[in-house]
């Protein structure tokens, strides 16, 4: 039987996680219009809800993205060389297997490096994984935007970052995310990124939109967030989801909007936020993106392309990259 040892490391305790969360808070909630970073759905309820969203039949990326990696983790194994996979937004870690299985039997496998701002959910894929793989596990309780500089180094590493969770990253954000990340790669590492591919409109808000009224409640969990974290008195049922497309951003906008005036006390900020009837608070962009767009913005960070996959269906886009 393999040996493994499990590390959690905390790049971001709970106090500091708070103070930025008020900070959001204040700042979104009187800003006009108003808005809320989304790395704040993902508590334990709103990261089992992006676990239900996976498996909805209008919400095709996630299984877009699984079948590039049934098809092509083997070539991405031998391309990238690596002994240690670091995944960047980890949550359940589901889709990783795939990958964590190409590596294992390329050789080399030695270590898992899972970062995300989710810790329970961090937690039981790490373990999982240590159990499943017989490897080292080192998983970072912390925030991509932030705490690059704390993944560990050695080996050669091969940085996933799945899901086209970029996506939720705002342009100049992305940029910067990009040249941090590029800054951390050495000779030897490489990145795979996922990226949602634009497509027809009807498809993409659909997949933000769907019937059963998932992602809907996934959207409104954040207001359930502000309630317990801060004192907050939202009602949900005063919100409606609304996803729409935006053709000029090439992002979905993912917004709640007041169904009534409303006035809501957010008591942990001594705060009192009104909203008109028909108000909306954006929670989250979603960008859409093209093959040359992902080139130019990996280069501009000084990230060479080596391959990718998914050009020709055009749905979905794997791309692996390396220092140029
Ligand atoms: N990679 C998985 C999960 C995507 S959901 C997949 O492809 O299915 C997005 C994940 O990123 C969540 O687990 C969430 O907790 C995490 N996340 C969101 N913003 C983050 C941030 N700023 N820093 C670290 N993790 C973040
Ligand atoms: C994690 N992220 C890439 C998802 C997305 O598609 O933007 C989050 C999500 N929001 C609504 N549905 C899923």
């Amino acid at each position: 039987m393999p040996t493994s040892a499990l590390t959690v490391e905390v790049a971001l305790d709970p106090y500091t996680f708070r103070a930025q969360l008020v900070a959001d808070a204040r700042a979104g909630l009187t800003a006009q219009p108003k808005t809320l970073p989304p790395v704040w759905f993902y508590d334990e309820r709103g990261s089992q809800l992006f676990d239900e969203i996976t498996r909805l039949q209008e919400y095709y990326p996630t299984r877009a993205e699984r079948r590039l990696l049934e098809r092509h983790a083997g070539e991405i194994a031998a391309l990238s060389g690596a002994d240690t996979l670091v995944e960047l937004g980890s949550g359940t870690s589901e889709k990783t297997r795939v990958l964590l299985d190409a590596l294992a039997a390329a050789g080399a496998l030695a270590r898992y490096v899972p970062l995300d701002v989710s810790i329970e959910v961090l937690t039981a894929a790490a373990e999982d994984i240590a159990r499943a793989y017989g490897i080292d596990v080192h998983a970072l309780v912390g925030d991509f935007t932030q705490h690059l500089d704390r993944l560990p180094g050695g080996g050669r590493r091969l940085v996933a970052f799945l899901g086209s969770t970029i996506g939720n990253l705002a342009p100049v954000a992305r940029a910067r995310f990009l040249r941090a990340l590029g800054d951390q790669l050495g000779p030897g590492d490489g990145l795979l990124l996922g990226t949602d591919l634009v497509k027809d409109r009807a498809r993409l808000v659909a997949a933000y939109d769907d019937a059963a009224g998932v992602t809907a409640e996934f959207n409104r969990n954040v207001l359930l967030v502000l309630n317990r974290e801060l004192g907050a008195d939202f009602d949900v049922e005063d919100f409606a989801h609304h996803a729409l497309w935006s053709e000029e951003q090439r992002w979905i906008e993912m917004r709640l909007r007041a169904l009534r005036p409303l006035s809501v006390r957010v008591e942990q900020l001594d705060l009192d936020i009104t909203f008109a009837e028909g108000e909306e608070l954006r929670t989250e962009t979603s960008a859409k993106f093209t093959v040359d767009q992902v080139h130019d913005e990996l280069a501009a960070a000084r990230l060479a392309v080596t391959a990718t996959f998914g050009v020709d269906e055009g749905e979905y886009l794997l791309t692996l990259a390396a220092p140029a």
